[in-house]
Order: structure tokens, then C-alpha cells, then sequence
């Protein structure tokens, strides 16, 4: 059985992040969402906030779990016996990147593959940062993120 990983900072969970995941769960039965640990990045949200709001966000989704993972992806793929990364593309502007990352992961990682699923048009111009700044701004984020998470996300920039 396929074993997928959706890896990401999720800081925090976007609707962007959630199409992906809802389109990846329908195509596989274990899906992982594994948030990265990174010690060098200054965070909004804590790891265990940011899982917390990728649980309740998906919590109706059947076959998805929530972790996390420090250091390299190759590594974690390993750990949990997993083969296969699933990453979501917005535009051309975040395909050399991730180009880069898929080919890094499968040097690093034998038979693990790296699949892209389009983010869907409306989620086109979306990222946690651009959530982070608006809601610091008192702007409105409803659509932008999980229903679930939209006052936890206006009350950390005390809106
Ligand atoms: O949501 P993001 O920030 O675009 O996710 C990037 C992420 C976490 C997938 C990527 O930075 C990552 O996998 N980092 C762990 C270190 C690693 O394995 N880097 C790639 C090979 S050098």
C-alpha cells in the first residue's frame, strides 16, 4: 500500500493547504501531513498549534494523520516507510523550487516519488504568510483559512 507524506510548514493551515490535502486523501488510503520543525525559522505558531489546527481542519477527512519532522524529509520518508511526497504547485514561479526539492529527495530517498497536485484556481494567489499579514492588519481571512482555525488565527495578532 502506498504510504504518502504531505510535508510543510503549515504556519498556519491555509484552504490551499486543505484542497490538497482533501484531493490527496481521496486518492490514498494513509496520508500523513507532517509539519516541519525548523529551529533556524521563526514560526507564528507553534509546531503543536499548527498540528492542532491541521487535526481539527481535517478532522472529516478518513486515512489522514497529523506529525511532524525535524531535519531532512529523506530521512522522516525512511523513518515511517513512506514512498510517496505529495507537494501542492500554485504557479510557475513555485516550480523550480520544488523541481529542486523533488530531485534532491529522490537522490536522497530511493523509491520514494514526489507528486504534485494543481492548487485550485481560487487558491492560486494563497500563502500562510499572506494570511499571517492580513489578519496582523485586521483584515478578513474567512475563505483564506479552515473555518475551524479563523478566530484562533485573528485572536494570536489580538483581533
Ligand atoms: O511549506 P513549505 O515551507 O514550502 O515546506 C517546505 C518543506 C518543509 C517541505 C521543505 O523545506 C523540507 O522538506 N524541509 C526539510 C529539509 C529537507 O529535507 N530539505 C530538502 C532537501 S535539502
Amino acid at each position: 500500500m502506498n504510504k504518502c507524506v504531505y510535508p510543510g510548514s503549515f504556519d498556519p493551515i491555509t484552504c490551499g493547504h486543505l484542497d490538497v490535502i482533501t484531493r490527496a486523501a481521496a486518492m490514498f488510503d494513509d496520508l500523513t501531513v507532517a509539519v516541519l520543525v525548523n529551529k533556524n525559522k521563526q514560526s507564528s505558531f507553534t509546531v503543536e498549534r499548527r498540528m492542532d489546527f491541521i487535526r481539527r481542519s481535517t478532522a472529516h477527512l478518513n486515512g489522514v494523520s497529523v506529525d511532524y519532522f525535524s531535519g531532512l524529509l529523506a530521512d522522516y520518508m525512511e523513518e515511517r516507510g513512506a514512498n510517496i511526497i505529495i507537494r501542492g504547485l500554485r504557479a510557475i514561479s513555485d516550480f523550480e523550487y520544488e523541481y529542486q526539492m523533488a530531485a534532491m529527495n529522490s537522490k536522497l530517498a530511493k523509491n520514494v516519488e514526489t507528486i504534485f497536485l494543481m492548487t485550485d484556481i481560487a487558491n492560486s494567489f494563497l500563502s500562510s504568510s499572506m494570511v499571517n499579514e492580513l489578519a496582523s492588519f485586521g483584515g478578513n481571512i474567512c475563505g483564506l483559512v479552515p473555518d475551524e482555525i479563523v478566530k484562533d488565527v485573528l485572536s494570536k495578532y489580538g483581533r
